[in-house]
């Protein structure tokens, strides 16, 4: 039975939260809807955040959680429930009280992979008019071993599986999206990269220009992957953390009626206009936060 009903929001620790909302307001045109002590929170539409950044403490540089939303309470100790049988640990019990939200409850994965499921999330943001991505899309990480990871992804998150590349990567779903996650193979546990829905190819070349404009150029891209069909292109947040822009990403056909694609191994078909990935994007990896999975003071 499905768990995660949306990809809700990514948080991340950062070296300098001033220059990290500074940069997500101007170029991805996301808006803060509040600040409380050393966290932000912003948002590109009607829900209170979709994005979580927190000033680190020292050099505990990393993502701190991967928030996933549920449909209520009940099913948030449902997903509570099915977490050790999956392979995962719970992170202490259901909280509330947090900016934006009801309720909450952190659970880690192979790996250390930190998730925050929560249900609740405040809506009705009102924003000014402005150039900006949609909505938070999905996730990417990065694991030594698929087996456990993947066993994880359906079991303890409720993901469903969408295509696979080779033995080197798998993409999953929990909405109409192509996929709301992903994960690659990789030496380390981190994250790959996070994403947003742009509007269009247009709006992606546009987030380009603002980059461009502060001397900043991209990892890879703009161009079209093989699963998810999506258009993308990737750069670097000022933390070091690796965002993908999209737009155009496949719809799943009505529930049960996708059949999974196994693509081939390599890296061609990751890219339908251009070559594989360069170096700089296949290395790239942003840390699990060494204190990752703090229940918030609020
Ligand atoms: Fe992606």
């Amino acid at each position: 039975m499905p768990i995660t009903e949306r990809v809700g929001h990514m948080a991340l620790r950062v070296p300098d939260l001033d220059e990290a909302v500074d940069f997500h307001t101007h170029v991805l045109g996301l808006v803060e809807t509040e600040r409380n002590g050393g966290t932000s929170y912003l948002t590109c539409n009607e829900r209170h955040h979709e994005l979580v950044l927190i000033q680190q403490e020292g050099d505990a540089r990393g993502y701190e959680h991967i928030g996933l939303e549920v449909a209520d309470a009940e099913a948030l100790e449902r997903a509570r429930s099915g977490i050790a049988a999956a392979g995962g640990e719970l992170i202490g019990p259901t909280y509330d009280g947090e900016p934006g939200i009801d309720r909450a409850a952190l659970v880690r994965g192979p790996g250390g992979h930190v998730y925050k499921f929560f249900c609740g999330m405040e809506g009705g943001q009102s924003l000014p008019e402005g150039d900006r991505v949609v909505k938070f899309e999905h996730f990417s990480v990065k694991a030594r071993g698929l087996g456990g990871t993947e066993r994880f992804i359906q079991e303890g998150l409720g993901f469903k599986f969408s295509d696979r590349m080779g033995r080197t990567a798998s993409w999953w779903h929990c909405s109409s999206d192509h996929h709301g996650m992903a994960v690659v193979l990789a030496p380390k546990h981190e994250l790959s990269h996070y994403a947003w829905t742009a509007p269009d190819l247009n709006a992606i070349g546009r987030i380009c220009d603002r980059l461009w404009s502060r001397g900043q150029k991209l990892i890879w891209g703009p161009s079209r992957h093989g699963p998810g069909n999506n258009l993308f292109a990737y750069f670097h947040d000022p933390a070091g953390a690796m965002i993908e822009i999209c737009a155009d990403i496949a719809q799943m056909p009505p529930d049960g009626d996708y059949v999974a694609r196994q693509w081939p191994g390599g890296l061609g078909s990751i890219n339908q206009w251009g070559g594989t990935p360069p170096p700089r994007f296949l290395l790239t990896g942003f840390p699990i936060a060494p204190d990752a999975g703090r229940i918030p003071s609020t």
